[in-house]
């Protein structure tokens, strides 16, 4: 069909023609922004998931939620060893001016902001080097800027908070990729938020990151449990991925056969970015409205290699030899029948896609502790993750599947 009218989205973070099967958390936050702005409690947001699934996008969206009643609103995608202080400081700049609180009231405030985001510089930075946040005020010197994160966090937070709850409005912070935090930034926005929420004021976090975010979160603080609702963003069931593909099309003037969408969901399992992948290719495959299972047979040869160069193979680059070596012993245990590694006491849980580490190790024939540092490197480049102890997987869905195809 026209490829111009194509209206699929494949891509990280592309916003998607149609937003399946997210009612529930956009409900849920409409909710949150509601009591927030009458100082009733919440708790701030943590969405988890594995890469595809459309946590970036949703992100996204609740911001606009935000927007759309008048809270400023910042966003910050966490990178592995970058502290947080600068892009912070960039995002708190933004939510405080999108506030237009009263311009006495707000130069204060950005006068905090500005002394906390030039503490980014270090005494011994030379002046050609030092970074200038570009706030245009005088600096509130003496506040927020002692240097422990924690510390200025709280004074800074409380002051923006102070301040939209002065103007009847709220402050909300976007953080993607949050598993990337350095443990002090992570323990820092805990105890902050802490904070900022027994003072009642109006700053929530909205934060977004791989499955193991939760475990990094209490591993930090003990009481983060108490203090974030942890959402976990899954693929769509049936129903939702039939409507994330056929609403795009209808707009277009174009439809599915039942038997399309059967074989469609054989293909993507839900999984929002395969959906939009398929979707993208299955349309451009086929001449006519309404497209068929045939269709979709010749589509997925060509969706799976689209996916291969796109979505898995760019990750797999990252990885070193050796990595490479450990991602596809993962693959192994992974496709090895369930009771196989129940012998060695190594069973996996029914519908659970982690690992043992151990059984890992003893398909390689090495000792656990020897691959310790490629684990950790996977880790750190977000590959894999583990949830629990001596368990791994895969952040990406069906990479296992995608290093076997490779082999096979
Ligand atoms: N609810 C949804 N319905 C349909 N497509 C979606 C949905 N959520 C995300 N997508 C699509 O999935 C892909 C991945 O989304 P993204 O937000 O980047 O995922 P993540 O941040 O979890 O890796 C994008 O192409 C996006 O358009
Ligand atoms: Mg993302």
């Amino acid at each position: 069909m026209d490829p111009v009218r194509n209206p699929y989205a494949p891509g990280a973070g592309q916003r998607p023609p149609e937003l399946a099967g997210r009612d529930g958390e956009l409900e849920a936050f409409e909710v949150m922004l509601t009591r927030v702005g009458r100082g009733r409690p919440e708790r701030s947001i943590v969405l988890t998931g594995l890469r595809g699934v459309g946590k970036t996008v949703l992100l996204n969206t609740l911001r606009s939620q935000a927007v759309r009643r008048g809270w400023g609103t910042g966003k910050v995608e966490a990178r592995p060893d970058q502290s947080l202080r600068r892009p912070l400081s960039a995002a708190l700049h933004l939510a405080v001016r999108e506030l237009s609180a009263p311009a006495s009231e707000t130069e204060h405030v950005l006068g905090v902001l500005k002394s906390f985001a030039l503490r980014h510089n270090q005494a011994d930075t030379k002046v050609r080097d030092r970074w200038q946040p570009g706030i245009d005020v005088p600096v509130v010197a003496g506040r927020a800027d002692s240097g422990d994160m924690e510390i200025d966090l709280v004074e800074l937070l409380v002051d923006i908070g102070g301040l939209a709850g002065d103007c009847g409005k709220g402050v909300a912070v976007f953080l993607d990729e949050m598993q990337d935090l350095s443990a002090e930034d992570v323990s820092a926005l805990c105890a902050a938020a802490h904070e900022i929420s027994q003072a009642g004021l109006p700053f929530v976090v909205v934060g977004a990151g791989l499955p193991h975010l939760p475990a990094v979160l209490s591993a930090s603080k003990s009481y983060s449990e108490r203090l974030f609702r942890y959402a976990r963003i899954d693929r769509l069931d049936r129903e939702a991925a039939d409507r994330a593909l056929t609403a795009p099309a209808k707009e277009e003037d174009a439809e599915f056969t039942p038997d399309a969408l059967d074989a469609m969901y054989e293909a993507t399992a839900g999984y929002p970015y395969f959906v939009q992948e398929y979707g993208k290719t299955v349309w451009d495959v086929a001449t006519r409205s309404p497209v068929t299972a045939d269709d979709v047979r010749v589509a997925v040869p060509i969706a799976q290699s689209e996916l291969a160069v796109g979505f898995f193979g760019s990750r797999y680059e990252r990885a070193t030899p050796a990595e490479r070596e450990y991602l596809r012993a993962m693959a192994d245990v992974l496709a090895q029948p369930r009771d196989a590694t129940a012998d060695e006491g190594l069973a996996r849980a029914d519908g659970d896609d982690a690992v043992p580490t151990a059984a890992v190790a003893a398909l390689l024939g090495r000792k656990p502790q020897s691959l310790s540092p490629a684990r950790d490197a996977l880790i750190k480049k977000g590959l894999v993750y583990s949830a629990e102890r001596g368990r791994i997987a895969f952040s990406v869905p069906h990479f296992g599947r995608y290093l076997r195809r490779q082999d096979g």
